[in-house]
């Protein structure tokens, strides 16, 4: 797959990730600097090229005002420029301690994957440091990190089944400095069975992410500030040690009809998974995706959410955006691929919503 896409491309190159290296093996644990605001250092006008329509943008803690209302474009503008400024001069606080967050959801396709991977480069470029962990035998969140996963890759597959040390699994991301990924290879999808008769099979993502951190502790390097596991549409064997290698869960839930269904089934399985396995586990947030706010369902569903988990929704919704579907394709997080569109400023704005939170414990 081709990365070149001409003008288009802005990257945040240069910041000291190397691809396909692990941090055992290269040493790319380095500190980077930090520009804020991300666009500061863009070329062009500060104009969103997004395609999604405008009015799909509007939901957000303060509901944009100004402009708002006059042409499609112009709403476009004057909602990114809203964006901007609630993001402009913002420093992301580094948490206490390393936040474990599983994003999770059993239902298929419902932006588990978009969101991991760009929480995980908005807080990156933020100057914190960050693993994404890909749970998930198809790999997306590898392949829109633009990490190696072909069959004979390090992957998580070995850490679960394997006994391999998960430092040797990690790759850097190329176009973000301190954002790092444990890769999932095809082998993950057989690990649901071959887990099955093995010892401690909850607990083996967590003891492999335990090791990882000392690992890290005693080569004297800094820890990591997040990391973040993007679970398969299921809640077999590999979400299971997400869940009891966590301390909080994030659920994405779609903004359409059957949003809700599962969901008492899945807040069921956190709850067990608390009482049995992991007493540190708590549903720390939920975020809506895909917004489209022309119709009335996606207001509705927002609104059920927001009832229900007044304390866990985030204020932020991510709308519709061509741009988030469209940076995978490039091995990219829309943060990486454009970091103007409306997709990645949303994304920004919930990463500083989840930061500035904290975590529940
Ligand atoms: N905000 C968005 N706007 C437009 N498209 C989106 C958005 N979020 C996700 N998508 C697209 O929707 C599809 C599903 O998203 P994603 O892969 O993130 O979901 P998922 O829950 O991880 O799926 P799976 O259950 O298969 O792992 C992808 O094609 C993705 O590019
Ligand atoms: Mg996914």
């Amino acid at each position: 797959m081709t990365r070149d896409r001409g003008e288009d491309v802005d990257r945040a190159g240069g910041q000291g990730g190397v691809s396909g290296q692990t941090i055992g093996q290269g040493g790319v644990f380095g500190q980077t600097a930090v520009v804020w605001p991300p666009w500061a250092s863009a070329p062009g006008p500060n104009v969103s090229r997004e395609t999604s329509e405008p009015g799909a943008a509007a939901a957000t803690a303060e509901e944009p005002s100004a402009g708002v209302g006059e042409t499609p474009l112009a709403d476009q503008v004057a909602i990114d420029a809203q964006r901007r400024s609630r993001l402009s001069g913002k420093t992301f606080p580094r948490p206490a301690q390393t936040r474990i967050i599983t994003v999770a959801n059993q239902k298929g396709g419902v932006g588990k994957t978009s969101t991991a991977v760009n929480l995980a480069a908005a807080l990156a470029t933020n100057g914190l440091r960050v693993l994404l962990i890909d749970i998930d035998p198809q790999g997306n969140a590898s392949t829109a990190l633009g990490a190696q996963h072909h069959s004979e890759i390090p992957s998580v597959y070995e850490v679960l089944l394997g006994g391999r040390p998960m430092i040797e699994t990690v790759q850097a991301c190329q176009d973000v400095g301190d954002l790092w990924c444990v890769p999932a290879t095809i082998e993950l999808a057989g690990a649901e069975i071959e887990l099955v008769n093995r010892p401690q099979r909850e607990f083996r993502l967590h003891q492999g992410l335990t090791e990882l951190r000392q690992s890290l502790q005693h080569a004297g390097q800094p820890g990591l500030d997040y990391v973040i596991i993007d679970c398969p549409p299921s809640l077999g064997l590999l979400t299971l040690n997400a869940f009891v290698a966590a301390r909080e869960v994030l659920i994405p839930i779609q903004c359409e009809y059957y949003a809700l269904e599962g969901l008492s089934q899945l807040l069921n399985t956190v709850e067990r998974i608390r009482a049995a396995l992991n007493p540190e586990l708590r549903l720390s947030a939920i975020l809506l995706t895909m917004y489209d706010g022309r119709t009335n369902l996606a207001r509705d569903v927002v609104q059920e959410i927001r009832t229900h988990f007044s304390d866990e929704a985030l204020a932020v919704t991510i709308p519709r955006s061509v741009k988030i579907s469209e940076a995978p394709g490039f091995g990219q997080s829309v943060i990486t691929y454009d970091r103007n569109s409306t997709g990645a400023l949303a994304y920004l704005e919930a990463a500083l919503e989840l930061a500035e939170r904290g975590g529940r414990n």
